[in-house]
C-alpha cells in the first residue's frame, strides 16, 4: 500500500450507538469510524449482532460465513450494511450467542468468540476493548484501545430514547471486566496452547484478553494522553501498567494517548430535537426553556437563584456518583437543585433515591437508561458534576460545555485534557469552559462547586464561560488525523 492509498480500517467492538450503548464506548465506536470515513478512509465496524442492531437494519446483505471447526465456539454469518460513503457496519450474527436480551456483557467468555473470531477473518483490525482484543496471528498491523480501570454494573443494551427492562445479572467481577477468564477455556476458545506464556495471553494464572491486546497489538491507542500517563503507574494501571511502560519506553513509542472528540450531529444545541428549545452561543436566552421543561418533567421547584446541577452517569465511586451524594446536603443549603440521570452500584442508587424521597421538589434521580433525557438535563442544568476518580476520557464533560452547560470535573485522564478551569486569566483568554478540583474528596468537590455558583451569580462572567465553551470545536476532526498518522506511522514500520 502506497502512502496515498485509502487506508482500510476495521473496528471491531461490542457496541455501536445508537442501536446498542451502554456508554462512550458505543458513542465513539459510531463517530470516530464515521470521521475516519469522511476523511477518506475505508472504515468497516464489526459488531456482534444483538436484536437491536438486527432490528435497526433489516436490509442487511449476508456476505461471508465464518466456520468454526470444534470446540464451543459456533459457526457465524456476517452481514453487511452500507452507512454512509466509505462506511459499513459489519454485523456477526450468530443467534446462539446474541440473540438475547440484556447488556453486552453478560454472559461467559465464549459470546465474545464469534466476533473476535470474525475481526481475526477479517484482517486488519483496530480492536476497542478487551472483547476484540485477542488476534490470530494475520500479517495485519493492529492497534489496540487501552482502558485498564474496572468496569462495573454495565446498562443494558438499548435503543435510544428506549427504556429497557434491567438485566437479570447487573455486576461483574473486576475481572471479567477485563476480559479475564480461567486457563481451562483456552481449548474453548480455540487458542494455541503455546500462548499461554507470560509473553502471551497469560496474566497471572489466567487468559487475559486485554493483556493478549497489549501484548501483540502493533501500537497501543488509549483516549486521552493524561490517561495514557495515568496507566502506566500502579494505581491505574491495574496490574498492566509493567506491560503498559515497557510497550510506551520502546524506541517507536508504542502507547498513545489521543482525545476523543463529540459527534457534533447528536450533540448540539443547535439541531438537537431531544430538547424543548434548541439554541447557540448567541441564542442563550433560549436555554432557560430547557431548564423549566426539566424542572416541569421532574417536579423541580425551580427559581431563578436557585442553581440546577446535572449529572448523567454510572452510578459508581469511578463517577464519584459517592463524593457528590455526600456533598448534597451542603449543596442544597446552597438552595442548590439536583437532578441525576444512571443506574450502577445498588447500594449508591439506594442512596439517591433516599435523597430524592428526602427532598421531594430538590432532588430528582431517575435510575435508568434515557438517551433523550440526557439531551434535556445537558440543556437544562445550569451546572454539570463529574467528580470521576479516574476517566479514561469522558464524554459528558465536552457535551456540556457545548451545551453551555460549565462541568465541574475533578482533574484526571481525559477530564484534565479537555476542562480549562475558570480562572480570571483564563476567562480573559477565551479558554475557561469550567472548574476543575485535584483531590477526590467531598471538601474538594465542593469548593469548586462554591467557585461555580459564585462565577453563575454574575451574569456577565457566566455568560462569557459559557460563550468560550460553545466556541471550541469539539468535534473529531483532530483525533482523526492523529489516528490517520498513527495507522500510517504502524504500515511504514511494517514494511
Ligand atoms: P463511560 O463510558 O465511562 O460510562 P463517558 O462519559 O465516556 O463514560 O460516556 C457516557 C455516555 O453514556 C454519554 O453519552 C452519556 O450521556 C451516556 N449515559 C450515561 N448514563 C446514561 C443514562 N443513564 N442514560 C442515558 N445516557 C447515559
Ligand atoms: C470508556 C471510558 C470513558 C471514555 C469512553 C469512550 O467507557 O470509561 O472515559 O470516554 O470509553 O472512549
Amino acid at each position: 500500500m502506497t502512502e496515498t492509498a485509502p487506508l482500510r480500517i476495521l473496528f471491531a467492538t461490542p457496541e455501536v450507538a445508537p442501536p446498542v450503548k451502554t456508554g462512550g464506548l458505543g458513542d465513539v465506536s459510531a463517530a470516530l469510524p464515521a470521521a475516519l470515513a469522511e476523511a477518506g478512509l475505508e472504515v468497516r465496524v464489526l459488531v456482534p449482532a444483538y436484536p437491536t442492531l438486527l432490528a435497526a437494519f433489516p436490509g442487511r446483505v449476508a456476505l461471508a460465513q465464518v466456520e468454526r471447526p470444534g470446540a464451543e465456539l459456533l459457526p457465524a454469518t456476517i452481514s453487511c450494511v452500507a452507512l454512509q460513503p466509505g462506511l459499513e457496519l459489519l454485523l456477526v450474527e450468530c443467534p446462539a450467542c446474541y440473540e438475547r436480551h440484556g447488556g453486552p456483557y453478560q454472559t461467559a467468555a465464549a459470546t465474545t468468540g464469534p466476533t473476535t473470531r470474525c475481526a481475526s477473518a477479517c484482517s486488519p483490525g483496530s480492536p476497542h476493548c478487551w472483547p476484540a482484543a485477542t488476534r490470530r496471528s494475520t500479517g495485519a498491523r493492529t492497534s489496540c484501545t487501552a482502558t485498564t480501570g474496572r468496569r462495573h454494573c454495565r446498562r443494558p443494551i438499548c435503543a435510544t430514547g428506549t427504556r429497557t427492562a434491567r438485566p437479570a445479572s447487573r455486576r461483574f467481577t473486576t475481572s471479567r471486566s477485563v476480559g479475564l477468564f480461567p486457563m481451562a477455556r483456552i481449548h474453548a476458545l480455540d487458542l494455541p496452547v503455546a500462548a499461554m506464556t507470560i509473553e502471551g495471553v497469560e496474566f497471572h494464572g489466567k487468559i487475559s484478553f486485554l493483556k493478549a491486546g497489549l501484548q501483540h497489538s502493533d501500537r497501543l491507542t488509549t483516549v486521552s494522553p493524561t490517561y495514557a500517563r495515568e496507566i502506566c503507574e500502579p494505581e491505574h494501571g491495574f496490574g498492566l501498567d509493567g506491560l503498559l511502560r515497557h510497550r510506551r519506553d520502546r524506541r517507536s513509542g508504542d502507547l498513545v494517548g489521543i482525545l476523543n472528540g463529540i459527534d457534533t450531529r447528536q450533540w448540539n444545541p443547535a439541531t438537537d430535537r431531544s430538547i424543548a428549545a434548541r439554541y447557540g452561543a448567541h441564542s442563550l436566552a433560549l436555554k432557560p426553556l430547557n431548564r423549566a421543561a426539566l424542572g416541569e418533567r421532574l417536579k423541580l421547584a425551580l427559581q431563578a437563584d436557585t442553581p440546577l446541577l446535572g449529572m448523567i452517569s454510572r452510578i459508581t465511586r469511578q463517577k464519584g456518583a459517592d463524593l457528590v451524594i455526600d456533598a448534597a446536603p451542603e449543596l442544597l443549603a446552597r438552595g442548590a437543585r439536583l437532578v441525576v440521570l444512571g443506574s450502577g452500584d445498588a447500594d449508591l442508587e439506594a442512596r439517591w433515591r433516599a435523597l430524592a424521597a428526602a427532598h421531594p421538589g430538590r432532588v430528582a434521580v431517575q435510575i435508568g437508561f434515557d438517551e433523550a433525557l440526557a439531551h434535556l438535563i445537558e440543556a437544562g442544568a445550569d451546572l454539570f458534576l463529574m467528580p470521576s476518580r479516574f476517566e479514561p476520557c469522558g464524554l459528558n464533560q465536552m457535551y456540556s460545555p457545548a451545551y453551555g452547560t460549565p462541568p465541574v470535573v475533578r482533574a484526571t485522564g481525559g477530564l484534565a485534557d479537555t476542562v480549562v478551569d475558570c480562572t480570571p486569566r483564563t476567562l480573559a483568554d477565551g479558554s475557561a469552559n469550567g472548574f476543575s478540583f485535584g483531590p477526590p474528596t467531598t471538601d474538594a468537590l465542593l469548593a469548586a462547586i462554591d467557585r461555580a455558583l459564585e462565577a453563575w451569580r454574575e451574569p456577565e462572567t457566566w455568560r462569557r464561560l459559557q460563550r468560550s465553551g460553545m466556541a471550541r470545536d469539539w468535534g473529531w476532526g483532530p483525533a482523526a488525523r492523529q489516528y490517520i498518522d498513527l495507522y500510517r506511522s504502524c504500515l511504514r514500520a511494517g514494511r
